[in-house]
C-alpha cells in the first residue's frame, strides 16, 4: 500500500439538532473522530476544499426526499475536492486529485469506486466543485435540455450572482439568447452582473414587488425563466412568460428555512391560456450531457467569453459560517471552504 504519513484522528462536522427555520451554529458539532485506513479498494483523502451547498438545508429535515436527510449525531456529508494520501485501489496513486461525495470532514475514506480523479493542471481545484463540476452541469443542462432555449429568447434568471445563476445568464448569452435579465439581493451583485458578466438587465429583488421591477427590466416578455428562488419570484415569472414560455424549477431557495407552507404561486392558472411548460430538473438526471458541457465550458473558459466566480471562506472550522452565509447571501458564485 502507497501512503503519505497521516494524522490518527480529524476532523468532521456533525448534524447536532434539526435546524427549525434559520439553521444557527447550535445545531452543528465540531467532532474529533479517528481516521480509518483504507481497505482493499479503498483510498484515504485529505480534503482540500468543501462545497456548501443550498440543497444541504433540505436533508437537515428529516423528511423522505430524493437525497436521504443527514442523521443526526454523524459527519455530514457533500461535494469534496482534495489529495489521496494513502491508497489499497488500483489506479489510485498518493497524490492524485479526486473529487468525491464525503465533505464536511478533514479526512474521507471511501470505495475508490466512488471518487474521480481531477486534473488540478486543468483547472482550480475548486473549479471541480463549481464551473466544471455539479454547478456548472446544473446551468448548463437546465438551460438547454429543459428549458430548450432557443436563440433570439429572452431570459430571465433568479440567483442570478449565484453559483448556478451566474452560469445560466452567460450560457444564455453564449447561446444566442436576445436579452438576458437577472435579479439578486444587493446593489453590488446587480452591478456585477451587468458590468462583468454580461446581463442585459438586473435588479435587486429588495428593491421592490418583483413583478413591477421584472416588467420594467423585460418590457416585451420573457420565454425562458430559470427559478432558483420560487415564490414571488415565480409568480412574477408565470405573469411575464410569453405563449410557450418553459420555466426551468431548479430551486426554491425563498422557501428552504420557512416553517410553514409557502403561498402560491397564485396566477397558475395563466399557464393554461399561456400554453407554458414548467418542469421540475434534478442534475442527477443529465450526467449524459457531461462531454457536450465539459467540452462547452472548457473552450469558453479559455477564450475568456466565461467567468467563474467563487467565494472562498478559509479555515474548516468555518465550514458552518460559510453554509449558513451563503443562504444569507455572502457569496457571488460558488460558496466553497478551503481547508
Ligand atoms: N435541481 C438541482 O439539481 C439543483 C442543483 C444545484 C442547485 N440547485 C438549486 O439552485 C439554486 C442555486 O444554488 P447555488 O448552489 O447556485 O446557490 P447560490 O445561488 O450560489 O447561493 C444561494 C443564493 O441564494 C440567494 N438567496 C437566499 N435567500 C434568498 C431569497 N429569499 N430570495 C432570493 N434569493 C435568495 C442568495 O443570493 P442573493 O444575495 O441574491 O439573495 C444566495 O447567494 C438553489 O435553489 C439550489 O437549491 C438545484
Amino acid at each position: 500500500m502507497a501512503e503519505q504519513s497521516v494524522p490518527t484522528t480529524g476532523r468532521e462536522w456533525h448534524l447536532a439538532a434539526r435546524p427549525q427555520g434559520w439553521p444557527t451554529p447550535a445545531d452543528f458539532a465540531l467532532v474529533e473522530a479517528p481516521v480509518r485506513q483504507p481497505g482493499a479498494g479503498q483510498i484515504l483523502v485529505r480534503n482540500a476544499y468543501l462545497s456548501v451547498d443550498p440543497y444541504m438545508r433540505g436533508r437537515m429535515n428529516d423528511v423522505k426526499s430524493y437525497v436521504p436527510p443527514f442523521a443526526l449525531g454523524e459527519a455530514m456529508d457533500g461535494g469534496a475536492v482534495g489529495y489521496v494520501v494513502a491508497s489499497q485501489a488500483e489506479g489510485f496513486e498518493v497524490g492524485d486529485a479526486v473529487l468525491h461525495g464525503l465533505g464536511w470532514r478533514e479526512y474521507a475514506t471511501l470505495d475508490a469506486a466512488r471518487a474521480v480523479k481531477v486534473d488540478p493542471q486543468l483547472a482550480p481545484l475548486s473549479a471541480y466543485l463549481g464551473v466544471l463540476g455539479m454547478t456548472g452541469l446544473t446551468a448548463y443542462a437546465g438551460l438547454l435540455a429543459v428549458g430548450s432555449l432557443q436563440e433570439g429568447d429572452t431570459v430571465f434568471v433568479s440567483g442570478a450572482a449565484g453559483a448556478v445563476g451566474s452560469l445560466v445568464g452567460q450560457i444564455a448569452r453564449l447561446k444566442g439568447a436576445k436579452r438576458v435579465i437577472g435579479s439578486a439581493g444587493s446593489a453590488a451583485k446587480v452591478a456585477k452582473l451587468v458590468d462583468e458578466y454580461g446581463f442585459d438587465a438586473a435588479f435587486n429583488y429588495k428593491d421592490g414587488a418583483v413583478r413591477d421591477l421584472l416588467a420594467e427590466a423585460a418590457p416585451d416578455g420573457i420565454d425562458v425563466y430559470f427559478d432558483n428562488v420560487g415564490g414571488d419570484h415565480l409568480e412574477a415569472a408565470i405573469g411575464a412568460l410569453n405563449l410557450r414560455g418553459r420555466a426551468v424549477l431548479c430551486g426554491a431557495i425563498a422557501q428552504y428555512n420557512d416553517t410553514t407552507p409557502p403561498a402560491g404561486p397564485r396566477n397558475l392558472a395563466l399557464a393554461i391560456g399561456k400554453r407554458l411548460r414548467l418542469e421540475g430538473m434534478l442534475v442527477g438526471d443529465h450526467y449524459g450531457l457531461q462531454p457536450q458541457f465539459l467540452a462547452d465550458m472548457a473552450g469558453w473558459l479559455g477564450s475568456g467569453d466565461l467567468r467563474s466566480a467563487e467565494t472562498v471562506v478559509e479555515g474548516f472550522e468555518h465550514s458552518v459560517d460559510a453554509f449558513i452565509g451563503m443562504l444569507r447571501g455572502d457569496n457571488t458564485g460558488k460558496m466553497v471552504v478551503k481547508l
